[in-house]
């Protein structure tokens, strides 16, 4: 008996070791380990330095982890392999893949960002990103308010669509357009250039900019002398995202670089700083360059870019700050946008006036979206009282994307002096947020998230109004519409909005 049940287990153990064997033997055919240090090298920035990339992967099984690093920014992320290709995932956003690929004759080729192309080898002892030296943060303090942005911060960002191709001649043209087009006067008021405007920092450590941007002074001439405001980027890292040189231990003398240029807005992006800093110091890292900002004696708005760790919403103002993004890159895609706005909800009880919660940047008219899906967009950054920052060719707009950018309507509910972030009142496929205006008044939408139309039903109940609707207004038709019952229904396509302004007196 013993025999009988042992015989046929050492039988099916030896089998099963051969059929392992053979698995071993066979599978490099499909499959080699990933597992390794892979760089990626040379990429040419527009100031002629070139970019390396290491990539420290680990695969057990098909499962793969792994610590992307460059000059500009440190990120862990988790994926897998199917074989050889793999796909690796952002560890807070699931799509697109932060990197994908396959390995090929020893190399891993693919995508990186969803965009830009990635070739690794495995790294060589010369592959190193270069090490930096590490300063303590200040002790923390209140950086004075600065009294700007009252509302909401209105305009134009070049990162959405242009990337690296922003130029002075762009900025210039966007400016002349934003004045033409009647953006400006609709509450348009910064030209803000992103990254990839830095040159090489010269030996006394002053940034100029690369050739793309011959004389920033003139630039920011000019464009004040459009009545507009002129809007710029750097890093407390020392490199930027897109691995230019950062503001890292310069933090004064970019802020006065800055001011002396006549810039009216920084946008101060975390990137390669989290491969020095802790999220603990993040607050300390983000008041350094608040003072610094604060004693160059020019009102520049201060708007911080760290992808929402750390519970900025809790401590902006306290850095002087009068944005913050609160979730990763916004892409032109309905996932991403709703996603965006809905990451964005529990920041709502500390928006308010000079001090507000940044979804990140508009993409409307990009054109990756429907004009429903744009409305939407629009409608919502409004109610939660986000930064409208448009970030498209306006020098080419359809006139639905005219239309939705300049709806003086919504405009409005995202202008409201109270300066309230609207929160849904209601979940489900028909999702209604509400916002409480100045005058007493309250913005509502409804938003189809379904794939096919349906009939949404604003309840007044639901608002929180003082007394009965007197009024209420269509903020896309422009026309006023009736209550019943306390009630007003309307058709909404999917992924459109319903949204009124509703008024009890
Ligand atoms: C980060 C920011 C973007 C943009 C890029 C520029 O990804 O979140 O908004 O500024 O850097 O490199």
């Amino acid at each position: 008996m013993p025999l009988s049940i042992h015989a046929p287990r050492k039988n099916a153990r030896s089998s099963f070791l051969a059929f392992a064997l053979c698995l071993l033997l066979t599978a490099p055919l499909f499959a080699q380990s990933l597992t390794g240090r892979w760089a990626a090298n040379g990429r040419t920035l527009d100031n002629g330095e070139t970019e390396l990339t290491i990539l420290d992967l680990k695969q057990t099984g098909s499962t793969l982890t792994a610590t992307l690093q460059s000059t500009g920014f440190s990120l862990d992320l988790k994926g897998t392999a199917t074989g050889n290709p793999f796909a690796l995932l952002g560890t807070r956003r699931r799509e697109p893949p932060m990197l994908e690929g396959d390995l090929v004759d020893g190399q891993l080729q693919g995508k990186i960002f969803g965009r830009r192309p990635f070739t690794a080898h495995s790294a060589t002892t010369a592959d190193v990103l270069p090490t930096i030296a590490y300063i303590e943060p200040p002790a923390l303090h209140n950086v004075p308010e600065n009294s700007l942005a009252k509302t909401p911060p209105m305009g134009w960002n070049s990162w959405n669509l242009f990337k690296d191709k922003v130029t002075d001649k762009l900025v210039r043209e966007i400016a002349d357009v934003m004045v033409s087009s009647g953006l400006r006067d609709a509450g348009y008021i910064y030209v803000n250039i992103d990254d990839t405007w830095e040159g090489v920092r010269d030996k006394d450590g002053n940034l100029p900019p690369n050739s793309k941007f011959p004389d920033m002074k003139a630039l920011a001439d000019y464009v004040h002398s459009r009545g507009l405001k002129l809007g710029i980027y750097t890093s407390p890292g020392p490199r930027t995202c897109g691995g230019y040189p950062g503001t890292y231990g310069h933090e004064e003398q970019d802020a006065k670089m800055f001011a002396a240029w006549g810039i009216d807005y920084v946008k101060y992006d975390w990137c390669s700083a989290a491969r020095i800093y802790k999220d603990s110091q993040l607050q300390a890292v983000y008041q350094k360059f608040g003072d610094a900002l604060h004693s160059t004696g020019r009102p520049i708005v201060y708007s911080l870019c760290e992808y929402g760790r750390g519970q900025v919403e809790k401590w902006g103002p306290e850095v002087g700050g009068n944005l913050w993004r609160t979730t990763d890159d916004i892409r032109d895609e309905w996932s991403s946008m709703i996603g965006n706005v809905e990451e964005q909800v529990p920041t709502a009880p500390y928006a308010g006036p000079g001090r507000w919660n940044d979804p990140d940047m508009l993409e409307v008219g990009n054109g990756r979206m429907s004009d429903t899906e744009y409305r939407t967009h629009m409608s919502l950054w409004a109610l939660v009282a986000a930064p409208l920052l448009a970030g498209n060719d306006i020098r080419d707009m359809s006139d639905a994307t005219k239309a939705i950018l300049l709806n003086k309507d919504v405009i409005a509910i995202d202008q409201d002096p109270l300066g309230k972030q609207a929160s849904p009142v209601k979940n489900g496929e028909l999702e209604t947020w509400a916002k409480p205006l100045a005058n007493g008044d309250v913005a509502v939408g409804i938003v189809n998230l379904g794939s096919s139309d349906a009939t949404a039903t604003v309840r007044a109940a639901d608002l929180g109004l003082t007394g009965k609707v007197k009024h209420a207004r269509d903020l896309w038709s422009h026309e006023a519409v009736k209550f019943k019952s306390g009630a007003y229904s309307a058709e909404v396509p999917s992924h459109g909005i319903l949204m009124l302004r509703v008024s009890a007196h």
